[in-house]
């Protein structure tokens, strides 16, 4: 699991795969490089049987991810920022892919594609003093790495246009408001609230964890009728698993079912 990154650091604690991001000196800006690291981070975590959950956080206190690593930029031709873009959206759609649930441990500055980045996980916890917020606009271009997609849908039309159009960047506090994130915590107590969710997920049933992100996820971009097909169908598949029996089973005796991934 300790493969020697660059960018990056993964670390294993029990069942949950931390990765940290790991260019502080820039507040870890996503480059080239981290991409790759990031995409082969996650292709090793997704085949890893051992993680449940695994958690994405910035190293240092200023910055989960002050976005894109602009000094690229003046370099970037048309075709060459069409294909950072597709990369992004590669490794993001990895995230929103993979079969464990993902966490975004927001230790301070979440801009841009570090935002994009915080949005293709399934939760967001922030520090209190994390600010986020999509500054492209104020760069003559817009985010490119779905977060004009992600965030209507999100946090609606409205507060999106605040953040897309305006480029106005949100305290942790507000972005609580209007649903950007799912909790606010103290800088200090950031780890600990995200182990304990981290324990919660890596503690529920592995494969319907997994249709339940693939539902809600994939099912919300289809029309209803199949969404709710889909729902049918990996429900029912369900009922093929030993850990639906376990569930029911501590249910009827009043015990915690201790689910096994299969
Ligand atoms: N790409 C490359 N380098 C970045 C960066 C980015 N997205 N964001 C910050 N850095 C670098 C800064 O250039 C600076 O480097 P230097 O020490 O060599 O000058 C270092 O990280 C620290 O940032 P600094 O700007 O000095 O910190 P600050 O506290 O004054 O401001 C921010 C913090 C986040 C407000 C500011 O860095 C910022 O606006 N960054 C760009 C955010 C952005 O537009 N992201 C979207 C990109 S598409």
């Amino acid at each position: 699991m300790s493969k020697p990154y660059e960018t990056i650091k993964v670390e294993r604690e029990d069942r949950t795969a931390w990765i940290i991001l790991n260019r502080p000196h820039r507040l870890n800006a996503l480059n080239e490089v981290m991409m790759e690291e990031l995409l082969d981070a996650l292709t090793m975590i997704e085949s890893d049987p051992g993680v449940r959950c695994v958690v994405i956080t910035g190293e240092g206190d200023r910055a989960f991810s002050a976005g894109a690593d602009i000094t690229a930029f003046p370099k970037a031709t048309p075709v060459i920022a069409e294909e950072f873009s597709r990369k992004g959206q590669k490794v993001f759609s990895t995230i929103e892919e993979l079969s464990k649930p993902v966490i975004a441990a927001i230790n301070g500055y979440a801009l841009g594609g570090g935002l994009e980045l915080a949005l293709a996980c399934d939760f967001r916890i922030a520090s209190e003093h994390a600010e986020l917020g999509s500054p492209e606009i104020n760069l003559g271009i817009i985010p490119g790495w779905g977060g004009t997609q992600k965030l209507v849908r999100i946090v609606g039309l409205r507060n999106a246009k605040r953040l897309v159009m305006l480029g106005e960047r949100l305290k942790a506090e507000e972005a609580y408001q209007i649903g950007l994130v799912d909790k606010v915590v103290p800088f200090e107590k950031l780890r600990d609230e995200t182990r304990s969710l981290a324990q919660k997920l890596c503690d529920g049933p592995p494969v319907a964890l997994r249709y339940a992100k693939y539902a809600l996820n994939f099912g919300s971009q289809v029309p209803l009728e199949v969404g709710l097909r889909l729902e049918s169908a990996l429900m029912a598949l369900l009922f093929s698993t030993n850990d639906v029996k376990r569930g029911i089973e501590a249910f009827m005796s009043k015990s915690k079912p201790e689910f096994r991934g299969d």
